[in-house]
């Protein structure tokens, strides 16, 4: 574990950017808002700040510890705890290919968004949907915008971690953050409407309308936010040295994530009621969330405006097209990572070669967004999202989490977490042993119940049963791994093969 690493982070300014960047996606910008608008309000907000504590931050460290130890990608960094738990580590080098298949398409819809911003002034309410519809009717120009958007990411990527990707989020972190607050005061001093807005996002504690599935929505919207369970982590953790602190930084990019989620509500919906208000629109009469309050609403909102709307909805774009990009630049750099130390060839190589793949499969998803293909009655975005969001992405963190609290020493995380303080090391392996994996299996459960409850259909079932015995499994060979307590302690590390 040298800590000149010079394959890695140069600073830990630039770390916690990057990892930020990961974190600060499409989620942040759009996921929060409307489900905290959709759960209660500050209710909502004060269960998941609660989650991202004792959920979030200890599944960050954990999974930056698993990478820094091993100083590879997942698979050899899972192997390096237990020779057997590879599998593990494939997962979540597999789940973020697809995450990537229908996240760029998403990223091409924002840049998009800023073209339309700026071609639609001067339109009227009529035109601007026209002109979306014709967009997503077109089976070419989205799969354009998404082969250009995933092109920018893997130009990054091509650039390396420190020259690539650090560099990258120091721009475009700062960036974002300053677009946002923009955009964010312009929203909140619209005036009429703004009232509304705050009242229907966030000034209620409503824990009635919060209910258990929007406490499990809030644990989902954690691991989902905090880039956990895709192996991110522990590629992004894997280029850092001892001198940096992963508590700290975990904590501050938990910190950043949930200031940009908050911020970015405080825009959203002043802004969409005042709308609302001004044109004399219900609630029922305008998407307040999912897709269509980012890609159909918003667009509405801002051309509303007139020209300087017009410029502000542009802004908003590039900011939510820059979250999208540096998350969809994490989610490459696993695959990358994986690809060069498995197959030893160059990161040039490593990069686009599965991202061409990622590209074809994309242009399906892209196709089925449009309406012109689908996949179990689902658009194929909603499949993917559904199937990482639900299964892969809790059962790989429960994995991720359960692997390290039992198969790495209590002393080995205690020193060297943080070594000036044990005390934190010590208390990560605790909650990552008892407390994190419980509330994981809760929120398993939870939404597989309330899933099936919904729509007793075959898919919901099947999907049930796949996540509860995944998650059966993981006790299981969790037990085993205690019992048998063969975790390798650091000098046992090296032993370990590199090359996959
Ligand atoms: N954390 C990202 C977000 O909030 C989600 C994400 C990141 C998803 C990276 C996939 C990969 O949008």
């Amino acid at each position: 574990m040298s800590n000149k690493n010079h394959n890695g982070f140069a600073s830990s300014l630039g770390f916690v950017l990057a990892s930020a960047g990961s974190a600060v996606g499409l989620g942040n910008i759009w996921g929060f808002p409307y489900k905290t608008g959709a759960n209660g309000g500050a209710a909502f907000v004060l269960v998941y700040i609660l989650m991202a504590l004792l959920l979030g931050i200890v599944g960050m460290t954990v999974e930056m510890y698993v990478g820094r130890r091993a100083q590879a990608n997942p698979v050899t960094a899972l192997k390096k705890i237990h020779p057997k738990l590879g599998f593990i580590g494939l997962v979540a080098v597999v789940v973020p290919f697809f995450i990537i298949c229908y996240y760029s398409v998403l990223g091409g819809y924002t840049l998009r968004g800023v073209i339309a911003s700026f071609g639609d002034i001067g339109k009227d309410a009529a035109a601007v949907g026209e002109g979306l519809g014709a967009f997503m009717a077109s089976p070419f120009i989205p799969a354009l915008c998404t082969f250009i958007f995933l092109g920018l990411a893997v130009v990054i990527i091509m650039g390396g971690v420190q020259k690539g990707i650090e560099k990258a989020s120091k721009v475009l972190m700062p960036l974002l953050f300053i677009i946002l607050l923009g955009v964010m005061i312009y929203c909140l001093c619209l005036g009429e409407g703004v009232r509304e807005g705050l009242n229907f996002y966030i000034l209620k504690a409503d824990f009635k309308a919060l209910g258990w599935d929007g406490v499990a929505a809030a644990m989902g919207q954690v691991f989902f936010s905090m880039s956990l369970g895709m192996g991110i982590m522990i590629s992004y953790g894997s280029y850092t040295g001892k001198e940096i602190n992963l508590f700290k930084s975990a904590v501050q990019i938990s910190i950043i994530d949930t200031i940009i989620a908050l911020m970015a509500g405080l825009a959203i919906f002043p802004a969409a009621f005042h709308y609302m208000e001004v044109e004399g629109l219900a609630a029922a009469d305008v998407g307040l969330g999912g897709f269509a309050l980012m890609f159909k609403t918003l667009p509405l909102v801002f051309n509303s405006l007139g020209t300087v709307g017009g410029i502000i909805g542009a802004f908003f774009f590039l900011m939510v097209a820059i979250a999208a990009i540096t998350s969809v630049v994490s989610l490459v750099e696993v695959v990358t990572q994986f690809v060069i130390q498995k197959f030893k060839i160059s990161r040039k190589m490593a990069a686009i070669v599965p991202m061409t793949l990622a590209m074809v499969i994309s242009v399906f998803v892209s196709l089925s967004l449009g309406g012109h293909f689908s996949l179990f009655n689902f658009d194929l975005l909603t499949f993917f999202d559904e199937i990482t969001n639900t299964v892969l992405m809790p059962v790989c963190a429960l994995a991720v989490c359960v692997a390290a609290g039992y198969g790495i020493k209590k002393q080995e995380m205690a020193e060297n977490i943080v070594p000036s303080a044990p005390i934190v090391g010590t208390i990560v392996s605790y909650m990552a042993r008892f407390v994190t994996p419980l509330l994981i299996l809760v929120v398993a459960v939870f939404g597989v119940v309330s899933n099936v409850s919904q729509n007793v259909d075959y898919y919901s079932v099947i999907v049930g049963a796949v996540l509860l015995s995944a998650i059966a499994a993981t006790v299981y060979f969790a037990c085993r791994l205690d019992r048998t307590n063969t975790g390798c302690n650091a000098d046992e590390l090296a032993s370990v093969a590199d090359e996959d």
